[in-house]
């Protein structure tokens, strides 16, 4: 007995103080369940039943599908239903603080009630937290298929809480009902300033800036989720991102509770050029609820400088001065010394917060550069002791075309996501092809379709001739683009997509050879991926980019007029086989040629990250998008997917994930957050492709060797990359050229975009994989552009 007490003693006095100060009784209820059971990340949840005091009229329930995003069965499978109001009783630990967190999955459940009618009020505590709330409403807003809300409640008074549940029925819904499918109830150190003790709190953002996704296991005690910042960066400016080697010094166990060292390893500053950082403010909006106070909390760490006025800057929120002299080394006092900042800010009437740093000039620091590490956004309760908000208004921006593969995926477990990715991706082929079968029918019945009747033949026309008329392409008529096909003349089809056919063709009296790629009317994505194709690539004028020359639209035509590749795409060469599945081409790709053809490819998709005035992600980089001219230059093609990562901002959480399987970036399919990380990862798959001749997913082979990447990166991990090497070239391969390349790839399909590679980086380690494979002879076509790449580059690495 006594030896025990020895042993807890000295297990205080050892372990940091997160482990002690936080009294270790979380209680998490699984609404609607029966027994006791385990989720994805071992957390027990127990049978909600007990704990209702007054229950007039509940049932649970269970949910009629599993989204496939959900990241595990429990809590959301399982539901409890009120049709009145109820009250949970609930025991809580004797500390200051609780997080409250409520998990709704708004879906059909077998109580066969409509999901529409859930609208319901919520309180705890003496505080309203929701109010005529529509999980349904919010999840589609947000495109996400669970909604988990978490509060901050002040709970010194009463060892006991009471959670109500009330329906809100109105004209339209007479039969509204309330539903929960998981509580959670954390005991906490208070983690907020005195004056903020008697205040209850709802987490509205918490971002690991610069950083990866953090999961609540990997949090301490606390069970934090901290989120990727980028999809909240307005504009072009996304700085560079951080990533220090070296531990956090943290400076006592408390400032441990303020956030985990993954935050403040990681971090985005302004960059290394001194006179972009003084043209742009790194920002970040984030979409709040108007008419509340909100307690910003700015996480810092600096690894890089550490000595005072090295590094000062100005921070404005919602353009107002809140710091002007922000020194992270004068305040936290060393490097790699973590530090805090607490800013109150009241949202008068307007519903996003704008946060922005900019360097500040007049204390003449020796960088002028800013830095951060960590944003956390609360919002504070108000007098009434209400914190709910309305309902978000589901945006008309997000993709409104859903086709087969697109899946909402902010995931937990990896190893799972990875799995369904594979999963989905036989499901998605067999998919497109009887799709692919469907149209073909279709077509064939219909003849000349009209064009998309949901959007009306008038209004698509008018919005081509509008982006016609502001960019640069040419507008053909439909008798010049007959008169080129032949008549659209099946022998003139090279190519078929997802949009349509591609014809060759010549204009102007046969001097130019040209690509037609005639839009399939029946297509419903057609439309939007045309008019976005021809958005972008109007602006865009790069050596590796195909060229749009100009674009048809008249009698319900759609026609979209490129330079012709005479060579065709990287694909059909890797394989050696045509469109028709025949074997096409003569010889075989040398292996300093697939080099050249990447590197070209890296070059345009790097000018596509860097080179425009909004940096813009490709989203669908594979080898059947890589075309090449009569010169083999390689040019990256097909931009119906591609978004300007301003437009990306403006959708707040996500975009329905899209690409193609095999190449799809397993993070953005977690976390449905796009960045130009994700285009690194699916290059990685093309270099891998290039190298072993093998298609990205391979459904004819082992488990194992069913996506390229995965078996690629098995092999090189376990030293067997010749192996997978393409046959024809295995000779050829310089050995310090193939390890440099090799390495590449495998950097490119990190799990985590933080660890990628820039396509900055990539484009380097490429050419200089050609410099070692040339050994050391001066290259011939590649130097060219060098000189207006050279800047770029350097702006990207530190
Ligand atoms: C940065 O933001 C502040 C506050 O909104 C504004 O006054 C300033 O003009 C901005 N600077 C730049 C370069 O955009
Ligand atoms: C915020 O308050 C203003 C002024 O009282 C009011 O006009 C506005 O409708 C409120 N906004 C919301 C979203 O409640
Ligand atoms: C909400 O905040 C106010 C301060 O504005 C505080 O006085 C009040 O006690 C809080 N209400 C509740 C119910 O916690």
């Amino acid at each position: 007995m006594k030896c025990k007490i020895q042993i807890f003693l000295w297990a205080i006095l050892t372990f940091p103080c997160t482990i002690i100060t936080l009294d270790d009784h979380p209680l998490l209820l699984d609404c609607g369940a029966n027994l006791e059971s385990t989720d994805s990340s071992g957390r027990k949840w127990i049978p909600d039943s007990r704990f209702l005091t007054t229950n007039n009229h509940s049932l649970s329930s269970t949910a009629k599908s599993q989204d496939p995003s959900l990241p595990s069965t429990v809590p959301y499978m399982q539901s409890r239903i009120f049709k009145s109001q109820s009250t949970y009783t609930l025991p809580i630990s004797p500390t200051s603080r609780h997080w409250l967190r409520l998990h709704f999955y708004p879906t059909s459940y077998a109580a066969a009630l409509d999901p529409a009618a859930a609208l319901f009020s919520v309180s705890a505590a003496g505080l309203t937290l929701l109010h005529n709330f529509s999980a349904a409403i919010t999840a589609q807003a947000l495109t996400q298929a669970y909604i988990i809300r978490e509060y901050s409640l002040t709970t010194l008074n009463s060892p006991l809480l009471h959670l109500t549940f009330t329906p809100d029925p109105d004209h339209d819904r007479p039969n509204a009902f309330a539903f929960i499918n998981g509580i959670e109830i954390i005991p906490i150190p208070e983690i907020f300033p005195p004056e903020y003790y008697s205040r209850a709190m709802q987490t509205m953002f918490r971002l690991n800036v610069g950083g990866r996704f953090i999961a609540a296991d990997e949090d301490s005690g606390l069970t934090r989720t901290w989120h990727d910042d980028s999809p909240h960066i307005y504009g072009a400016g996304f700085g560079v991102t951080t990533r220090a080697g070296a531990g956090v010094a943290y400076p006592s166990r408390e400032s441990r509770l303020a956030a985990p060292p993954d935050v403040y390893l990681t971090a985005r500053s302004m960059g290394p050029n001194s006179t972009l950082n003084l043209n742009y403010n790194l920002t970040w909006i984030l979409d709040v609820d108007a008419n509340f106070s909100y307690l910003v909390r700015l996480h810092f760490c600096d690894f890089f400088f550490g000595k005072v006025n090295q590094m000062v800057f100005l921070i404005f929120i919602n353009n107002q001065t809140v710091e002007t002299d922000a020194d992270v080394a004068a305040w936290a006092g060393g490097k790699g010394v973590p530090v805090y900042k607490d800013y109150e800010v009241r949202q008068n009437g307007h519903n996003q917060l704008w946060l922005a740093l900019h360097p500040n000039v007049e204390s003449k620091p020796q960088y002028y550069d800013s830095i951060l590490n960590g944003i956390e956004v609360f919002k504070l309760n108000d007098t009434k002791g209400n914190l709910a908000g309305p309902n978000p208004i589901p945006s008309l921006k997000k993709d409104m075309s859903q086709d087969a593969t697109a899946t909402k995926f902010p995931s937990r477990s990896r190893k799972k996501s990875r799995l369904i990715v594979i999963l989905a991706s036989l499901l998605a082929s067999v998919a497109v092809l009887v799709g692919l079968i469907a149209a073909c029918f279709k077509q064939s019945s219909k003849g000349g379709a009209p064009w998309l009747p949901i959007y009306g033949g008038s209004s698509s026309s008018s919005q081509i001739s509008s982006r016609l008329g502001e960019g640069l392409c040419r507008h053909f008529s439909i008798g010049e683009i007959r008169a080129a096909t032949h008549g659209f003349s099946e022998a003139c089809v090279v190519g078929v997509g997802g949009f349509g056919k591609v014809y060759r063709g010549c204009i102007d009296g046969n001097a130019t050879e040209v690509a037609v790629k005639r839009a399939n009317p029946s297509s419903q994505q057609g439309l939007h991926e045309f008019l976005n194709e021809i958005e972008l690539l109007s602006k865009l004028r790069h050596r590796h980019l195909v060229s749009l020359i100009g674009a048809c639209e008249e009698n319900n035509e759609m026609v979209l007029v490129y330079d012709y590749m005479a060579n065709g795409t990287l694909r059909e060469h890797l394989y050696n086989i045509n469109l028709n599945g025949n074997k096409g081409w003569s010889d075989h790709l040398s292996w300093k040629q697939r080099l050249g053809i990447c590197i070209g490819a890296a070059r345009g998709i790097h000018y596509l990250h860097t080179g425009a005035k909004h940096p813009i992600i490709h989203r669908d980089v594979k080898t059947t998008n890589i075309l090449l001219d009569d010169k083999w230059v390689a040019k990256v093609s097909d931009f119906g997917l591609s978004k300007a990562r301003h437009a990306l901002d403006q959708a707040h959480v996500s975009t329905a994930v899209k690409g193609s399987f095999g190449y799809l970036d397993p993070e953005y399919y977690r976390r449905q957050q796009l960045t130009d990380k994700s285009d690194v990862y699916s290059f990685g798959v093309v270099l891998f492709e290039v190298l072993c001749a093998r298609p990205a997913i391979d459904a004819g082979r082992p488990r194992e060797q069913l996506c390229l990447a995965d078996w690629a990166v098995a092999s090189y991990r376990k030293g067997a990359m010749e192996e997978m090497i393409d046959p024809s070239i295995r000779g050829e391969i310089n050995a310090e050229c193939l390890k440099r390349y090799t390495e590449t790839a495998v950097k490119c399909l990190s799990e985590d975009s933080i660890d990628r590679p820039s396509m900055g980086e990539v484009l380097r380690n490429l050419e200089h994989c050609l410099k070692l494979q040339s050994g050391g002879e001066e290259e011939e076509q590649h130097s060219v552009n060098d000189a207006a790449f050279a800047d770029v580059l350097e702006t990207q690495g530190r």
